[in-house]
């Protein structure tokens, strides 16, 4: 018989085999220049992923993700809804530190996404927030700029998906730092609302957990809710070169 239980250990154990297969990848020069590949760390059956950018110095030295600065901010925002990192999972879009931390370019982001997609497919999480300008873009697959998507919340392959700006660009500005707590505070009212509605269909592993027929998501989520499909996105208008560039079509 094949329990809830069981199905939680099958996931455990798939993700650290993952690992296991792509822990000492080369596929890009960063795997050359790295200390530690950072994997991703929480539980592997979270219902909340999030996603960040690329290992820093810290990271990299450590082989976890967000345990510099940013990383005690966001420690405190999941604190301030009352989660820890146990309850969640922190993955990013790079698994190897960029040198002198620079922006990852796209070769990277295209080499080392499908690791990323696959934790997504693995993890199978209610909602996904991304954190910053390039798990946003990779996961919306948009070119539209961050501020223009944080406060939305998207559906996007059955999945609900938020976007926030990335910690580290709070640390220095308070301002952004509130912008971040109504964020958190508006996540976990969504994810309040779909869980109980996953939990309704008695299935933790229910292919369509997460999809739009949870309705009351929608009415919290009323202002700025929106599709990726809505004609507000349909409306931006990214030049066919620059989404060849992007990698993200
Ligand atoms: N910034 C990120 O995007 N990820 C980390 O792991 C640390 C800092």
């Amino acid at each position: 018989m094949f329990d809830k239980t069981d199905n939680r250990a099958a996931k455990r154990e798939k993700l650290k085999e993952f690992y296991l297969e792509i822990k000492n990848c080369k596929s890009c020069r960063l795997g050359e220049l790295r200390t530690n590949f950072v994997f991703g760390s929480g539980n592997s059956n979270a219902e909340i992923l999030l996603i960040g950018e690329a290992p820093g110095k810290n990271e990299d030295i450590q082989g976890k993700p967000f345990v510099g600065q940013a990383g005690k901010l966001l420690d405190d925002l999941l604190a301030s809804i009352g989660f820890g990192r146990n309850d969640v999972f922190i993955a990013n879009v790079l698994k190897c530190r960029p040198p002198q931390n620079r922006d990852p370019d796209i070769t990277e982001i295209n080499t080392c996404k499908g690791y990323l997609f696959k934790q997504i497919e693995i993890i199978n999480p209610l909602i996904i927030c991304t954190m910053g300008k390039y798990s946003t873009q990779l996961i919306l697959e948009t070119s539209e700029i961050i501020s223009r998507l944080r406060g939305k919340v998207f559906e996007k392959n059955g999945k609900t998906v938020i976007p926030i700006n990335h910690p580290a660009a709070a640390l220095y500005t308070p301002s952004r730092t509130e912008l971040l707590r109504e964020d958190f505070k508006r996540l976990k009212q969504i994810y309040d609302v779909k869980s109980k509605n996953r939990g309704f269909s008695g299935d933790s592993n229910a292919e369509n957990k997460g999809t739009e027929s949870a309705e009351p998501a929608d009415s919290i989520a009323k202002e700025g809710f929106e599709d990726l499909n809505d004609r507000s996105m349909q409306e931006v208008n990214v030049p066919d070169d620059k989404k060849e560039q992007l990698g993200l079509f």
